[in-house]
């Protein structure tokens, strides 16, 4: 299990959009294309994180600065291998990303009503940084062409280094 000490959080690379690929398949996200994962882990690599285990990646952040809201960051996938979860993996590469984008004032993404370990997640950001948690109706079910849940979308606004 890792420990404060042997996980390492880092900016992401091209080459680390397979590995993000795989984390995201085995946590049983959103399947994007293993090209999405490529491009974007190149192309927002200020935005996106890996986590290492020693040299084994358990954790990703696939995150984006929306074009009109610049001073955003939205998360559209955060994902930590069974093996590691639990263990503040997922918290420390949100607080990476808030560390080391400080002109984000805030925080945005979208999460299904059941999945209560991503709620949890972000409230705790929120609590730590004393950020503003509001959700709004986000991705509604039937706005999806295939058989999706609806995804409410959170905003913490008011971030606050740590
Ligand atoms: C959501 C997920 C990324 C959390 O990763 P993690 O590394 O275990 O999370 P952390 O250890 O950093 O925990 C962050 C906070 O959430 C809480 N939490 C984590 N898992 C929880 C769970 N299953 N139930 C309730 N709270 C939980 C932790 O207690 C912590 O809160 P605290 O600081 O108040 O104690 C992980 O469970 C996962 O990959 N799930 C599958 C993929 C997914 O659903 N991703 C999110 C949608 S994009």
């Amino acid at each position: 299990m890792p420990t404060r000490d042997d996980l390492s959080i880092r900016g992401t690379t091209v080459a680390d959009g397979r590995a993000m690929w795989e984390l995201a398949r085995e946590c049983g996200l959103d399947l994007n294309t293993s090209y999405a994962y490529l491009i974007l882990a190149g192309d927002f690599s200020s935005s996106c994180r890996l986590a290492l285990l020693g040299t084994e990646p358990v954790g990703y952040v696939l995150g984006y600065r929306p074009q009109d809201r610049p001073d955003h960051l939205f998360v559209w996938q955060v994902g930590v291998s069974a093996r590691a979860r639990g263990r503040g993996v997922a918290g420390r590469m949100l607080h990476d990303l808030l560390d080391t984008n400080p002109d984000v004032t805030a925080l945005e993404a979208t999460v299904e009503e059941s999945n209560d370990a991503s709620r949890a997640l972000f409230t705790a950001v929120a609590r730590s940084r004393g950020g503003e948690l509001t959700w709004s109706e986000g991705l509604r079910a039937e706005d999806f062409p295939d058989d999706h849940p609806g995804e409410p979308r959170l905003e913490i606004s008011g971030l606050h280094a740590r």
